[in-house]
């Protein structure tokens, strides 16, 4: 059994200790929020919280977060969170919706270690988000809007 911290409670999981981390969440834990795209850790659409730090699950064996906390786009409750989720409609940012889950997560982590991001810092934690609609703009004017919002 593997045990881990999943969005605040304590779960366990008898899968292969080598199955990626995505698909335990989607296909044990029914947290189907996160996203596959690529498998190969260059689309972010997976990306999760692995103890705060934005994390591409599709290439993270579920056996490497034994004991550490998780969070998915259903357990996001920070006021970092919620400022970035309520951002991202206020600027109407998704378009088909499938990369958003993946780029709030990153959003946030991004906006909690750093306060007031520069575009420059922005590009730079985002880059590895991929958006095939382009929402690029928004997003970035989002990410900006809430570190506003959360009075920096
Ligand atoms: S599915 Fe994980 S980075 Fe693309
Ligand atoms: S909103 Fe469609 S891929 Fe990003």
């Amino acid at each position: 059994m593997i045990d881990f911290t999943l969005n605040g409670k304590p779960v366990s999981t008898d899968v292969s200790p080598d199955t990626p981390l995505l698909w335990t969440l989607r296909d044990h834990f029914d947290l189907t929020g996160t996203k596959f795209g690529c498998g190969k850790a260059l689309c972010g659409a997976c990306t999760v919280h692995i103890e705060g730090q934005a994390t591409r699950s599709c290439v993270t064996p579920v056996s490497a977060v034994a004991g550490r906390k998780i969070t998915t786009i259903e357990g996001l409750q920070s006021k970092t969170a919620k400022a970035v989720q309520t951002a991202w409609e206020k600027l109407d940012v998704p378009q088909c919706g499938y990369c958003q889950s993946g780029q709030i997560m990153s959003a946030t982590a991004l906006l909690t270690t750093n306060h007031k991001p520069s575009d420059a810092d922005i590009d730079a934690a985002m880059s590895g988000n991929i958006c095939r609609c382009g929402t690029y703009v928004r997003i970035r004017a989002a990410i900006h809007e809430a570190a506003r919002t959360l009075g920096a």
